[in-house]
């Protein structure tokens, strides 16, 4: 039996670790006899402390060492691992990214399958269903209910056998969901291999042989709002709320994308289990935070339905303060035995009820309906709202998306209306109380002439969206350049929208490339500008000359080329003129590139403006290119001059940016490597090579110049720097 005492302990380990009490399943797993020993002993210390970093920061959110120190023991497994790749195992910390993308995700039978649950609204509701379960029951004396919180995510289960993490899969129909083990291998929070507990105590669980762990990948929303900002500054749709961006981010077909989000799992229950038993859910939530997940810290054992009420009414304020979203909680009955009783209803445990927060309504009035300027031209309608509070945050806009959606809502000017908020999600009007019109509201019309720049509005036939036509609407070029210098793009530090504003309006740029022209004698006079911060925004902008030709390709805005898209073109055109005189049709050879995307590319290189962009941009010295594995040369990643081998560039390279250079290494099969250490293949020493030569020549590493480096890419078929 558990007891309180155990259950008090364990949970109170979910807010403070207690991780000396940690160590990973995979004890001396490692063995090759042509690895010395001593390397084997180096990995395993390697990986434990990786594990319990990553434990500590992701789990328990107490991180005990620097990014630094972390970096620096990653870099060395990896070293290691590369060196002796025998020693590689799954559940590395090593193997959370790097397998490619999938052209399909394949089906996932669950073992025991993922059902959903029962709804109660109201107080009523809950108190009902304590009731059915005491007749079902034939008792009278109080059930004991464990209260979760209900996470608002993508539901998802993990298979681990003996302790390994071997397959991830959605929830699906239930029965069947996808296979997306290695989207959810990157996700921080869920172990590749399950600690034991060296907690001495009765109840603590053994490893299981199999078990199926079910939880919420959940997205926080700092995390949401990141990535909606760099998905609106790419031009790419925002998603709607972190529940639509979780589910999006786990059923993709490139887990480096996955990799790219700081998704959550929150566990919750398990599936099929064998090799060991349990007794209760409140049990079971202890086992989970003991073998390293992360389980949420508001949990409640309620002796009766009353302690349930209790917990529910407590959240339905305290969930504002949650930096995630929920949308209930869940009331489980706590004792396995009782719920085996209960059993099932068509496809819902008896056992268990999601009691649902209402989404918060409230009403105000439509002051107005304006319209806002995206960087494609789009006009979206907004309603000015007077301001209102709904749980907790003050709302004075919501988006009216397009005009089809005000003419189906009715929305007027001056209209009273019910708003809606839950959680992370945009507020939204939901209707128009159409009682209290008085007559004296006004339709909206969409206008015809640009708000900001006076150019004709357009609505093609089929399309939702209307768009302004103007090639020179200062609110599309205020977007433009704000998307080139994004962190993603050109990431140039200090040109943000406030001094982007300033620099349209007093018309000294025009364009992005404009902003290579800048001089600092001009940004001095600018608001809230002085010296320091000119020549701050000036090296920024000349620093971003080196950057990559996926990063100008993606800086462009060219209408559908995401980041990852840019990457391709980068690498299968190799610079911006071939990418300029590509056709649609060898465009649209390319992986990953559409008909829609090929038209876009070509449309978009077609524009005069595009070309003025392009010379200034070239003027200022940037051109950046990618040396495309010569198709004549024959050489492949497998096959190339650097294939294997670790290479450093140190000091100034006259020929190229350092950028470009590691792209060359890496397209012929090499691994760039920031650092020096006696398993780096090759140094090559560009002018004012420093400390990294001195140690290169002290460990005896193989060095080279710049000339010779551009000897061994001509060598190996390439042509440099045409
Ligand atoms: S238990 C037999 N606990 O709610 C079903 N579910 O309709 C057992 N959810 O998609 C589910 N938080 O993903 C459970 N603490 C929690 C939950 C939770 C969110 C989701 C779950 C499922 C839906 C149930």
């Amino acid at each position: 039996m558990v007891t309180r005492e155990y259950l008090t302990h364990t949970l109170a380990l979910t807010s403070e670790p207690s991780t000396d009490n940690m160590s990973t399943v995979s004890e001396p797993t490692l063995f090759d006899e042509n690895v010395p020993p001593q390397i084997v002993a180096e990995v395993e210390d390697l990986r434990r402390r990786i594990n319990r970093a990553n434990y500590l920061y992701y789990v328990k959110d107490q991180p005990e060492i620097s990014d630094a120190e972390y970096d620096r023991l990653m870099r060395r497994l990896q070293e290691l691992e590369e060196k002796y790749p025998s020693l590689v195992t799954p559940d590395s910390p090593t193997q959370r990214v790097g397998a490619t993308p999938q052209t399909e995700l394949a089906e996932y039978r669950h073992v025991v399958p993922m059902l959903s649950l029962q709804n109660a609204l109201g107080e009523e509701e809950l108190r009902a269903f304590d009731e059915r379960l005491k007749r079902f029951l034939g008792r009278s004396d109080d059930i004991e209910y464990v209260c979760e919180l209900k996470f608002d995510g993508l539901a998802v289960s993990l298979t681990y056998i003996e302790g390994i993490l071997t397959a991830g899969a959605t929830r699906g129909d239930g029965y069947t969901g996808e296979n997306v083990t290695e989207n959810l291998r990157t996700i921080k929070t869920i172990p590749l291999n399950l600690h034991h507990s060296k907690r001495e105590h009765p109840d603590v669980k053994p490893i299981p042989r199999m078990i199926e762990v079910r939880g919420e990948v959940i997205l926080f929303h700092d995390e949401f709002r990141r990535i909606n900002e760099e998905r609106e500054t790419s031009g790419e749709p925002t998603f709607a709320n972190p529940r639509n961006a979780a589910a999006g981010s786990v059923r993709q077909l490139d887990p480096r994308v996955t990799a790219r989000r700081k998704l959550t799992m929150f566990c919750y229950g398990i599936g099929a289990c064998e090799g060991i038993e349990f007794e209760t859910q409140y049990e079971i939530l202890c086992a989970l935070g003991d073998w390293g997940f992360k389980v949420n810290p508001n949990i409640k054992l309620c002796a009766n339905i009353n302690e349930a009420a209790e917990f529910i009414a407590t959240w339905q304020t305290k969930k504002e303060e949650l930096p995630y979203d929920i949308d209930g909680v869940v009331v489980k009955v706590n004792s396995l035995e009782l719920q085996n009783r209960l059993g099932f209803v068509a496809r819902s445990p008896r056992w268990a009820v999601a009691y649902k927060y209402p989404p918060q309504q409230v009403t105000t009035r439509v002051r107005d309906i304006r319209v806002q300027v995206g960087r494609t031209g789009a006009l979206t309608p907004v309603a000015d709202l007077e301001p209102v509070e709904v749980g907790g945050v003050t709302v004075s806009r919501a988006t009216l998306h397009n005009e089809d959606e005000i003419r189906r809502k009715d929305v007027r000017i001056g209209d009273t209306v019910v708003v809606q908020r839950a959680g992370e999600v945009i507020p939204e009007i939901v209707e128009v109380v159409k009682e209290k019109r008085t007559g004296s509201e006004v339709e909206f019309v969409m206008p015809s002439k640009c708000p900001v720049c006076g150019a004709d509005v357009m609505r093609a036939p089929g399309e939702a969206v209307a768009r302004c036509m103007g090639i020179a609407c200062p609110a599309q070029i205020k977007e433009h350049i704000l998307h080139f210098a994004s962190r993603t793009a050109m990431d140039i530090e200090h040109v943000g929208p406030a001094l982007v504003d300033q620099l349209i309006e007093k018309g000294l740029i025009h364009d992005p490339a404009d902003l290579y022209y800048l001089r600092k004698d001009q940004l001095i006079h600018l608001e809230r500008m002085a010296e320091k911060s000119a020549q701050n925004v000036i090296d920024a902008i000349q620093r971003s000359k080196s950057a990559s030709l996926a990063r100008l390709i993606y800086a462009l805005g060219i209408r559908h080329v995401g980041e990852r898209t840019a990457a391709i073109l980068a690498e299968n055109f190799g610079s911006i003129d071939r990418l300029r005189n590509a056709t649609e049709e060898e465009l649209a050879e390319v992986p990953d590139v559409g008909p829609v995307v090929a038209k876009s590319i070509v449309t978009f290189f077609r524009q005069d403006e595009t070309a003025e962009v392009l010379r200034k941009l070239k003027k200022a010295g940037i051109d950046p290119f990618v040396s495309p594995i010569s198709k004549d040369s024959g050489a492949t990643r497998e096959s190339g001059v650097f294939s294997g081998k670790t290479v450093v560039f140190t000091g100034g390279l006259s020929s190229m940016t350092r950028d470009e250079a590691e792209e060359i290494v890496r397209n012929l099969g090499g691994k760039p490597s920031s650092s020096v250490s006696k398993n780096t293949d090759l140094v090559v020493a560009g002018e004012k090579a420093g400390s990294k030569l001195d140690k290169a020549l002290s460990l005896g590493v193989n060095v080279i110049s710049e000339d010779e480096f551009l000897e061994m890419l001509r060598e190996s078929g390439m042509s440099i720097g045409d």
